[in-house]
């Protein structure tokens, strides 16, 4: 990966909105901009000089191999660090989504000591971090395209272990033994199991209830490959389908497959959410889809943009190189639910899914 690159990018950003200073200090941000997994650490990323702030757990580690200095977090390293880089008026800009009350008491107590014009800036919408990690290069598709294989292998070795009276929580360890086995390192999140009626929660935990003929499975499943996640549903019969069940899925899949023929850059998000909403609507259905139609996915399983038509990031428009979930999803408490998600890669071109190129 080229972080210097990716830091160079962001401080085009910086210089366009006029912010002198932006703090980074949740650990996503950290990987994107130096590929280091730390518990502790803060980027302060300027015009001039840029600098990271660690321990002693991973100071002597990193000294050496960073694309950018690092120092030993203490108070009297950050305030030389400012001292020495601040101008006259300075503009400190931090993720507001990601600092604490406590945290942000802290740091304006640090600039009131520091006696420096220096101003807080919790204004801006949203961290343009958030824009940047939004649309992929190569490199990054690639290990997406690796998570959604083995996700991909995982389900079908899951689909091939189904049998009678086994249990969501069986169901979901095979998976993550296996996926493991693959190479993958780790799990995206927990995996969703659901059995029947438990489909109907979109979240369900994984529980220790059998699975019977001709009930329903929804599976949702992902994985970590080199720091990237991937994120899938599927809903299978085991046995024959429940009449209205089936109704269902054939609906949610109408629903994803309209959302992804518009996924093309410059198509807003509310466009999209929209639409899919509009196959359920035509069925007297819409009310029964009770969450995003997807999200953003990369380094974390859930990252901008959110995929809804009220949410946040309604307005913004589709780019090229982005990757996306699309899930519509149809819940019927006590009865089930069926969801449907695919990644979605926008392209000039026709979008590309990365689980039907498999
Ligand atoms: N696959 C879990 C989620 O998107 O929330
Ligand atoms: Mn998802």
């Amino acid at each position: 990966m080229n972080y210097k690159n990716r830091i160079e990018n962001f401080k085009r950003i910086l210089k366009e909105k006029k912010i002198d200073f932006f703090l980074l200090e949740d650990s996503i941000s950290i990987l994107y901009l130096t590929g280091f997994k730390i518990s502790f650490g803060k980027i302060i990323i300027s015009q001039d000089k840029d600098i990271l702030f660690t321990d002693n757990r991973y100071f002597e580690g990193l000294k050496d191999i960073s694309p950018i200095e690092v120092n030993l977090f203490s108070k009297e390293n950050v305030f030389e660090f400012f001292k020495k880089n601040s101008k006259e008026k300075n503009i400190l800009a931090i993720d507001k989504t990601k600092f604490t009350i406590d945290n942000f008491e802290n740091l304006k107590k640090f600039i009131n000591e520091l006696k420096q014009d220096i101003q807080i800036d919790i204004t801006s919408n949203i961290n343009p971090i958030y824009e940047l990690r939004a649309v992929k290069d190569t490199e990054e598709i690639n290990l997406m395209k690796k998570a959604a294989s083995i996700t991909w292998d995982g389900f079908k070795h899951i689909c091939s272990i189904l049998k009678e009276n086994i249990t969501e929580k069986e169901v979901a360890l095979e998976f993550e033994i296996f996926i493991r086995q693959k190479g993958a390192e780790k799990l995206s999140f927990d995996p969703i199991v659901a059995f029947a009626e438990n489909s109907a929660i979109p979240h369900h935990r994984v529980s220790d209830r059998k699975l019977k003929l001709n009930e329903n499975v929804l599976l949702d499943l992902g994985v970590v490959y080199e720091n990237y996640c991937s994120d899938f549903t599927r809903v299978i019969f085991f046995g024959d389908p429940n009449f209205q069940i089936e109704n269902m899925y054939n609906l949610t899949k109408k629903a994803q497959e309209k959302a992804i023929s518009l996924c093309r850059p410059g198509i807003s998000i509310k466009e999209i959410d929209l639409a899919a909403r509009e196959v359920f609507k035509e069925h007297g259905m819409e009310k029964l889809f009770i969450h995003n139609l997807g999200h953003g996915v990369g380094l974390d399983i859930h990252e901008f943009p959110s995929m809804s038509s009220v949410g946040a990031d309604r307005d913004f428009i589709l780019k090229k190189g982005m990757v996306i979930t699309i899930e519509p999803g149809l819940y019927i408490p006590n009865l089930g639910g069926v969801r449907y998600e695919d990644i979605i890669y926008i392209t000039d071109d026709e979008p590309e899914n990365f689980y039907s190129s498999i």
